[in-house]
């Protein structure tokens, strides 16, 4: 393994019943490296993730940091500042943006930063959220509440940032200002994993992509290889 591997998934199977949802699979990002994983509904994408976090039963290993952490659990893995931002955001919808906020930080409660410094940053990220800091997560808007979800994510000072799909059910112009905003993250070090359907948008980012087909990643590219939706069909249609 490499020096400046962050996470190495190696083998990492996953069946549903009689089902073999995730055949075994390996990937690698690196520090400071984004990495994009396309692939259409049903591929196996969110399995993939589940399995990483071991939200899901699974076989194989995940290394973190150069430890092997296959035998820790999720809260362990959220610890050592692996955070995922779940497909549908999985926010309380009754608790205000604070709260919500508030509680993304209890992986890490004495973390580097205090917790009005974290806030500062996810607000300084995403201003409108400064803005309805006291209002109910479920009376936003979708745009908002992908917001408050990457925002909580981001409470937990994670060293990997892990997305299912941000911008599912989003106006393209949001799901791109949310997508920028990881860009932006990115540029300041932090290590990004980016799970996304559409392929057009999560290529304005992506510079290494896997393309998941089928329970199996059927290609490893740089971004620049993919110009067009008929170059990534190929790929789906293995
Ligand atoms: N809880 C589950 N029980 C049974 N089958 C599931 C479950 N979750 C997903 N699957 C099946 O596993 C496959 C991969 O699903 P998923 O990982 O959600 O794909 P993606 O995120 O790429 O859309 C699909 O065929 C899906 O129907
Ligand atoms: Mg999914």
């Amino acid at each position: 393994m490499s020096a400046s591997a962050l996470l190495e998934v190696r083998d990492l199977s996953a069946h549903y019943g009689r089902v073999h949802a995730l055949k075994p699979t390996s990937l690698l990002v690196n520090e400071g490296e984004i990495v994009t994983i396309l692939g259409p509904n049903g591929a196996g994408k969110t399995t993939l993730l589940r399995a990483m976090l071991r939200l899901t039963p699974s076989t194989g290993q995940v290394f973190f940091k150069g430890k092997d952490i296959t035998g820790l659990s999720t809260h362990r893995r959220a610890e050592e500042g692996i955070i995922m931002v779940q497909e549908g955001r999985g926010l309380f919808g009754q608790m205000s943006v604070r709260e919500n906020l508030t509680l993304g930080a209890y992986t890490q409660p004495s973390g580097t930063m205090s917790m009005d410094d974290r806030l500062d940053k996810v607000f300084a990220l995403f201003p409108r959220l400064k803005e309805r800091i006291n209002q109910i997560a479920g009376s936003l808007s979708g745009g908002e509440q992908q917001m408050v979800a990457v925002g909580r994510a981001l409470m937990a000072e994670p060293k990997l940032l892990i997305l299912d799909e941000p911008s599912l059910g989003l106006a393209p112009r949001v799901a791109t200002e949310i997508i920028e905003t990881l860009g932006a993250l990115n540029r300041k070090g932090l290590g990004i994993l980016l799970v996304e359907q559409k392929a057009p948008l999560a290529l304005k980012l992506a510079k290494r992509v896997y393309v998941l087909s089928l329970g199996r990643i059927a290609a490893e590219l740089p971004a620049t290889d993919i110009k067009s939706h008929h170059d990534l069909a190929q790929y789906y249609l293995h």
